[in-house]
């Protein structure tokens, strides 16, 4: 059972002191939210961090990839999860084409904060620092993401797992660095495989958090919640555990609403 520490009382840079204690003491716990009865479900059942997504595009907006993603949408949903989450950290993602310039990167993270946001995400290592630094030096707590990185799946060609030559995962070793250094309170690692992922967490004094990672190979874990509770039966990716069946359950109860009449 992983317990959540950060209560309603906590500002958002306490909030990310305490989960970043947690590294190497308790699991971190993080789930995507992105409305208000999901959130407070989430929220009430201790999760440590809520993450307002960009995967709403897929899941949520019925897009095909990340990438029709745009600030509004961002905005709008996380409204909607901070009216629901009252403990958790809101982290708000930071759509591709909103952060091209570090003057941009703040202006659009102001923009998440004054919605409900109570930290930032982005995408990228090394080249991103800048804009990494303008959003920290602004006192907006932020978070990293590396290795797959969906934001670019048309430039790669799919989803591919990162972290298995030496070169890669010296160059992911330096820009989680450069993001730990640059104020980044944790990062996100997705589709980095295990070996690599162990030695990027063990290289980090901020906790790492693992989406496609394996099992217990980083400080906290991440899911996306339709995986979770299984409303989204078109794509589950392959390292998801589903732990309920509510695609299922809504077809049951609509066939028999529809049935009683
Ligand atoms: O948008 C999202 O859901 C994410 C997670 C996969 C970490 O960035």
């Amino acid at each position: 059972m992983v317990e959540c520490l950060l209560n309603k009382a906590m500002t958002p840079l306490e909030k990310t002191k305490t989960i970043r204690a947690k590294k190497g003491q308790q699991p971190i716990s993080a789930l995507t939210a992105y409305d208000y009865p999901t959130a407070r479900l989430l929220d009430e059942a201790g999760t440590d961090i809520l993450l307002v997504g960009d995967s709403l595009g897929m899941v949520v907006l019925g897009y095909p990839d990340t990438t029709h993603v745009t600030l509004e949408h961002i905005i709008h949903h996380s409204a909607a999860v901070a009216r629901g989450a009252k403990n958790a950290l809101i982290v708000s993602d930071l759509p591709i084409n909103t952060y091209d310039t570090p003057e941009q990167a703040l202006a659009s993270s102001r923009r998440l904060i004054e919605a409900g946001g109570q930290a930032v995400k982005l995408e990228g290592g090394l080249n991103q620092i800048g804009k990494v630094k303008a959003i920290t030096e602004a006192g907006i707590p932020f978070m990293g993401h590396l290795g797959m990185l969906p934001q670019r799946v048309k430039e790669e060609g799919g989803y591919k797992k990162k972290g298995k030559s030496d070169s890669e995962v010296e160059a992911l070793i330096e820009s989680a660095l450069a993001l730990q250094e640059a104020g980044a309170f944790s990062i996100v690692l997705e589709s980095v495989i295990p070996e690599a992922s162990r030695q990027l967490t063990a290289a980090l004094d901020i906790p790492t958090i693992g989406i496609g990672c394996g099992e217990k190979t980083c400080d906290g874990e991440i899911a996306v919640i339709t995986d979770v509770i299984g409303s989204y039966p078109w794509f589950v990716p392959p390292f998801a555990t589903q732990r309920a069946n509510v695609a299922a359950d809504i077809t049951k109860a609509v066939k028999g609403y529809l049935d009683s009449l």
